[in-house]
């Protein structure tokens, strides 16, 4: 039988609630169709946005957005998406499809967002192609609470109180699709950018977040850990389950057996990821005062056939899922230096929890994941060991992490990624007795997904399939499985 055995007594870091991350970038159907459909539309929505949605993210606790890119926001003027939308400027959103972009949401529109998400706003300003005065005037505008020119500015466009601003991020990708600079000028970039990214609340200090790696360039890490480290309070990362390679990823549905388990040895691959970056970083920040961003993760497949292909619109199904489970126990695993992570991204857009066609949403398997590990949120991280009862391949018997909250109870999501086997596990805690637990679970065959006509085929469920005797826990989980387990 596997064993888990965890640590109450233990605590290994914080699990910032902001590692449940989402990003929404102005890309294909994500912001508008997917989350804005304005006031005048049929579709059910508060001041634009879609009710539906917004109340399935808010299930969820949504802790805190990502907007407006990505690629996307080394193009994106704020000033161009204010004042009365028929005024408003019209471009080309040239990264993505070559759709014209009208500008009708903009930071009033995102800020309305969050508030009705309650969740916390997370804004990447534009280096590419945007000036110092640009970022350092955007930052006035939306936090400045007295009299100022950006102020002023924002409340006469109807937006009298300053917005809180926690985080802010200074470039996206910068080594690419956000001014392809080289490490040492993006770094002195940094440096000069973020001078005048002020702190105008009193009290509250902007998280400023400087454009990491991709993958696992470790040169862009090093360079930007010596030459700005000091400067940051989060460096970014950003890792993508690509099955294959970039040229053939491969559907999102229909695959094979294979292609299931080469793409979550690929998603746990970023275990690896974040080891190279955390080594670099711990020689420059041996205290992990800077966190650790991964601001874009999830599944990269080809296009749905027949979509526009620069709008990323893939479905997602079970195996999509059990990348998220298996990724937010890692993440979870690592808090002592990941601050915040961000799946890419919210809606119809990569690994998307939500899809939406016209009037109709349903939510992928990836959401129940978010989900079932809600919990976690804001939690002590536990020591926990997991000893498999037989030879593990490349994938593991059964993979978990463990938290405690603050009312005492312990959580613990625990993934059986394999195909064919139920696997047995005793949970056991050291030095305390299991008393009573509670548990749900979400599980399926690894291709099965939810359609706007059979919306619920997969779903969570209360799972009842495990005893407590003498103190533990035993459990059988089925093949392609997460589960979370509330235990007292
Ligand atoms: O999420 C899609 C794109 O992937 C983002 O715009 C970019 O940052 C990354 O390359």
């Amino acid at each position: 039988m596997n064993k888990l055995i965890i640590q109450p007594q233990v605590k290994k870091g914080h699990i910032r609630k902001e590692l449940q991350g989402h990003f929404s970038e102005h890309l294909g159907r994500c912001i508008y169709g997917g989350v804005y459909v304005g006031e005048n539309s049929d579709i059910p929505n508060e001041n634009g946005m879609r009710k539906d949605v917004v109340q399935a993210l808010r299930d969820i606790s949504i802790p805190v957005l990502r907007w407006p890119g990505g690629c996307f926001a080394d193009e994106y003027h704020w000033k161009d998406g204010i004042g009365p939308r028929e005024g408003r400027k019209k471009m080309i959103n040239t990264h993505w499809g070559g759709v014209t972009e009208d500008n009708s949401f903009g930071t009033h529109e995102f800020m309305e967002l969050c508030r009705q998400l309650g969740c916390e706003p997370y804004v990447n300003g534009n280096v590419g192609s945007g000036t110092v005065q640009e970022m350092s005037e955007w930052v006035e505008y939306m936090t400045m609470e007295g009299v100022s020119p950006m102020a002023d500015q924002r409340k006469a466009n109807g937006h009298e109180a300053a917005w809180k601003l926690p985080f802010f991020g200074v470039g996206n990708e910068s080594w690419g699709c956000g001014g392809n600079m080289t490490a040492e000028h993006y770094a002195n970039e940094y440096r000069r950018y973020q001078t005048y990214v002020r702190n105008y609340r009193p009290g509250e200090k902007i998280y400023k977040i400087a454009c990491g790696p991709g993958d696992f360039g470790t040169e862009w890490t090093e360079t930007l850990m010596k030459v700005a480290g000091r400067f940051m309070d989060g460096l970014s990362v950003h890792y993508y389950t690509v099955p294959h390679d970039w040229n053939h990823k491969g559907h999102a549905l229909g695959f094979s057996r294979e292609d299931y388990e080469i793409t979550l040895k690929t998603a746990l691959n970023i275990e690896r990821m974040i080891r190279t970056h955390e080594v670099i970083m711990d020689r420059y920040d041996p205290e992990k005062r800077v966190g650790m961003i991964v601001d874009e993760w999830g599944t990269w497949y080809d296009v749905e056939e027949g979509t526009n292909p620069g709008f990323l619109y893939q479905q997602s199904s079970m195996r999509d899922a059990m990348v998220a489970a298996l990724t937010l126990n890692i993440f979870n695993k690592h808090c002592d230096r990941i601050h915040m992570a961000n799946i890419a991204q919210l809606v119809n857009v990569l690994q998307s929890v939500i899809l939406t066609e016209g009037p109709r949403m349903l939510l992928t398997p990836t959401y129940f994941i978010f989900k079932l590990y809600k919990d976690h949120q804001e939690n002590d991280l536990l020591e926990s060991v997991l000893i498999p009862d037989g030879p593990e391949g490349e994938l593991p018997l059964l993979q978990e992490s463990s938290s405690i909250a603050a009312d005492g109870a312990i959580h613990v999501t625990l993934v059986n990624p394999g195909l064919d086997d139920t696997r047995e596990v005793e949970i056991a805690l050291g030095g305390r007795e299991i008393r009573e637990a509670s548990a749900r679970i979400l599980t399926g065959k690894m291709d099965d997904h939810n359609t706007f006509d059979a919306p619920d085929t997969v779903k969570d469920r209360a799972f009842t399939d495990f005893t407590v005797k003498d103190g533990k826990l035993t459990a059988a989980l089925p093949p392609v499985s997460a589960a979370h387990f509330i235990l007292r």
